[in-house]
This record gives C-alpha cells, sequence and structure tokens, in this order.
C-alpha cells in the first residue's frame, strides 16, 4: 500500500460502514475484520430477532460498542434507503446462493440483479456514502459450466446449471451501469471459491461442500472442476485494502491459487491422510486450462495465503466445533 493509501485507510477508521447480507459466511468475516479494524458497522439482515443466525455476529470484539443490525431485503424497493443513511460506505455481499433452484429467476437473478440495484439506489438517495464495494465472483469473469462430463450421455432432461454465474455477472454489468450513469464510486472484488473458518452457526453452501469433500464426498467439488480457492481472511481484506485506497478503481480478481478437482483432493489428502479425502473423483467436467489473475490485489498489499493454509484454518476450525 502507498503511504497515501495507508494514511488515507487510517483517516478511514472512524468510517460508519454498512455490511449488506451481515449473515452469511463473506460477509461475516467481513464485519469481524471491519470492527477490529475501529470501524462501526451496520449489518443488513433479513430478520434480526434470529438468534441463531445473529448470535455469532454479536460475539464478536467490539460488536456490543460498534455493530448495529438492521433489517432488509433485497427484493423490497428501498428497503436499504435506511441502512445506508449516514454511511461513509457500503459493502455489498448479499446475494442469493441457492443450491438446486427450481426458479432460477426468482431466486438467483431478482434478487441478485434487483437487488444490487436495489442497494445502489439507496448509496446514491443517501449523499454520505462516498464508496461502494460489491462482492462479485470469479464466476463472471469465466464461464463456470457446472455440466455432466462427456461420459454422461445428455438428454432433452437436462438443463444448463449456469444460473449463479449468470447472477452475477448480470448484477455485476447493471452495477457499473448504475455507477457510470450516476457517478458512484464502485469497486468490485470478484474471489474464486472461499476456504477457511465459517463464522455463522449454520453452514453456507461453499462450507459445506469443502466439509463434504473432509468427510470423503469430493462430488461437489468435483463437478466445479478446474476451480481458484482463496482464504476467507484474504478475501476480507481484500475488501478493507479497495475500500481504503483511494486510488482503487474497477474489478480485483481475488484468487491465491487455481486447482483441478483431483490436484486438490491429493494436495489435502496427502496433509490429512487420517480425512477420508477422495484421490480419484467421477464425471470431473473436462473445464478448459485457465488462470486467475489477482495482480491488482497484490499491487495494493495483498500477500495470498497459500491452499494449504486455507484447509489447515478450515480443517482446525472444524474439529473445533466438532463438525469433523
Ligand atoms: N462463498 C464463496 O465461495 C464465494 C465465492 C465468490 C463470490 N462469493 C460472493 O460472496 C457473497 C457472499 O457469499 P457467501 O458465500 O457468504 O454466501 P452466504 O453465506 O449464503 O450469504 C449470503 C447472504 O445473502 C443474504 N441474502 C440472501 N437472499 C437475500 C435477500 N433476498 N435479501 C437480503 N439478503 C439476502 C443472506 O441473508 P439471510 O441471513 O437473510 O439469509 C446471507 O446473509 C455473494 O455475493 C457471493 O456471490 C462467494
Amino acid at each position: 500500500m502507498t503511504d497515501q493509501a495507508a494514511a488515507a485507510g487510517k483517516s478511514k477508521k472512524k468510517d460508519l460502514v454498512c455490511v449488506t447480507g451481515a449473515t452469511g459466511f463473506v460477509a461475516s468475516w467481513l464485519i469481524k475484520c471491519l470492527l477490529a479494524d475501529g470501524y462501526t458497522v451496520r449489518g443488513t439482515v433479513r430478520d434480526p430477532g434470529n438468534e441463531q443466525k445473529t448470535g455469532h455476529l454479536w460475539a464478536l470484539p467490539g460488536a456490543k460498542e460498534r455493530l448495529e443490525l438492521v433489517k432488509a431485503d433485497l427484493l423490497t424497493a428501498g428497503s436499504y434507503d435506511e441502512a445506508v443513511s449516514g454511511c461513509d460506505g457500503v459493502f455489498h455481499t448479499a446475494t442469493a446462493v441457492v443450491l438446486i433452484e427450481s426458479d432460477p429467476q426468482s431466486e438467483m437473478i431478482d434478487p441478485a440483479v434487483f437487488g444490487t440495484l436495489n442497494v445502489l439506489r439507496s448509496c446514491k438517495k443517501s449523499r454520505s456514502v462516498k464508496r461502494v464495494v460489491m462482492t462479485s465472483s470469479s464466476a463472471a469473469v469465466r464461464f463456470n459450466s457446472i455440466f455432466p462430463s462427456a461420459a454422461i450421455p445428455l438428454d432433452e432432461t437436462v438443463w444448463s446449471s449456469i444460473w449463479y454465474a449468470v447472477a452475477k455477472t448480470l448484477a455485476e454489468k447493471e452495477a457499473w451501469q448504475f455507477a457510470s450513469d450516476h457517478q458512484l464510486d464502485l469497486i468490485v472484488v470478484l474471489p474464486s471459491f472461499v476456504v477457511g473458518p465459517s463464522l455463522p452457526a449454520d453452514n453456507s453452501k461453499t462450507v459445506n461442500d469443502v466439509l463434504h469433500l473432509l468427510k470423503g464426498d469430493g462430488s461437489l467439488i468435483g463437478m466445479l472442476g478446474r476451480m481458484g480457492y482463496v482464504h476467507i481472511d484474504d478475501v476480507a481484506r481484500a475488501h478493507l485494502l479497495v475500500y481504503q485506497e483511494p486510488s482503487a478503481r474497477g474489478r480485483y480478481l481475488c484468487s491465491a491459487t487455481e486447482l483441478e478437482p483431483e490436484q486438490l483432493c491429493r494436495l489435502v489428502a496427502a496433509r490429512y491422510p487420517h480425512l477420508p479425502i477422495p484421490t480419484r473423483l467421477e464425471n470431473v467436467p473436462p473445464v478448459p486450462y485457465y488462470t486467475l489473475n489477482s495482480s491488482k490485489l497484490e499491487k495494493l498489499g495483498l500477500k495470498f495465503k497459500p491452499v494449504e493454509t486455507m484447509f489447515d484454518d478450515c480443517i482446525a476450525w472444524f474439529r473445533n466445533k466438532h463438525m469433523l
């Protein structure tokens, strides 16, 4: 980070910032980092009274003094007006991450696209918000095709299941258009598959994908094909860095490494020989070789933790929580 950015960062530490989707895997860790750095945080949740979903946030150091949770829903127009009012910055992480969608439009695309514009409109209205950091996904730069391998014959009963990538791509495109039309300072972080300790009491989809792998079922990780991986702490730090750096602009890919699923399995299995991690996977789709260039974030000072640390931290956490 430059001296100027470091100075700007320090002055931002008293900022009031809003985090949408506060109960989520990524948002919870981000809130932990924001509170640790001295920020005052207003998190949005759909049900502030739900102890099961919010308890871990109230247990964070600094939460009692500097955390507030307010109700907001991506699908309700104007729902974020109050939440972002008076905030200096907004971190928009909320989105619907659905395992098997029955109606992709209402379950994934609407929360992503309408929801993002809903949040951005409130930011614009607020007049206080100076920068918005949105969490997109590496799926919005890379066609993330979760399709059966050539070994499985396709017939008319099969549908392409790319809705998550479509939702993230459309939401980000709309966000850039809105930011350009309304002169809103928008930065977008595009993490690859996030691995690490999970603060919420209930595991979200990707956390469960990793847990299943560690318990012997590699089908979910295998289905993704070649994939980028990044530590949860690096994802949160990336959001903070781009918020604090005055010269930050545009999109920031956030991925430490990219691996074939069997490569990942062999690496973790060799490190944890007592876990039943499969080293041969079936039905891995032939995703073309690619790499994700995260050098923009590295230039801001982010040093990515290696995949070994992601899994060491994640496994230690699962064991501590008696999930493994
Ligand atoms: N996890 C990954 O590997 C990964 C990788 C790349 C990008 N990302 C991106 O990171 C962000 C967070 O993902 P995550 O893994 O942390 O997901 P998550 O744990 O499922 O959290 C998603 C959050 O969105 C909220 N949400 C869902 N529908 C909503 C609605 N209609 N209105 C308001 N809030 C709603 C949920 O709140 P409730 O508590 O109210 O349900 C939840 O807190 C997403 O934008 C995702 O696309 C994640």
